[in-house]
């Protein structure tokens, strides 16, 4: 599944994130692209709250990863930037992967340096546009069908 969305504003964007967070099941990869400033931690907020986290969801920029449990669905909402990591060694002493299991949804920002750890049946998401500007969201689930 392919869709091309365009949002103006981070509410919009926010919106977007929790509409695709509901119709996420756990054991999901999904991996958001896009330059500094282009909205991925908003989205990532928005799929949070949609799959269920009650707490406050703040950015892993200095902690990497961040873990919420989803208490009425066995579920843990992982949260991950990787922005910081220069090489593929770091990810894995972190244990990136050990989050890639079927009670997990992983939501990683810049996957870039672990493209070689992440699974075949990953959803991607690319952000375009920065400051004020509106943003154009690809979403590319491959063979997975959210029906958005
Ligand atoms: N349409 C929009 N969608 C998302 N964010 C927007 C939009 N318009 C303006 N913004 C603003 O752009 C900023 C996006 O910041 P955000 O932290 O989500 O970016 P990021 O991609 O996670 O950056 P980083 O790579 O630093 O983690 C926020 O300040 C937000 O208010
Ligand atoms: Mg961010």
């Amino acid at each position: 599944m392919e869709r091309l969305m365009k949002t103006t504003s981070s509410e919009e964007t926010f919106r977007l994130g929790e509409r695709i967070g509901k119709r996420l099941q756990g054991g999901e990869v999904i991996c958001l692209y896009g330059e500094l400033g282009a909205g991925k931690t908003v989205l990532a907020k928005g799929m949070g709250q949609g799959l269920g986290v009650k707490e406050e969801i703040t950015s892993p920029t200095f902690t990497l990863i961040q873990e919420y449990d989803i208490k009425d669905r066995q579920l843990q909402f992982i949260h991950m930037d990787l922005y910081r990591l220069q090489v593929l060694e770091e990810a894995e002493v972190i244990g990136v992967t050990d989050y890639f299991r079927d009670d997990c949804v992983c939501l990683l920002e810049w996957p870039e340096i672990i493209t070689d750890l992440l699974p075949d049946d990953k959803i991607e998401i690319q952000l375009k546009g920065s400051g004020d500007l509106p943003r154009t969201i690809l979403i590319n689930t491959g063979d997975l069908e959210l029906g958005l």
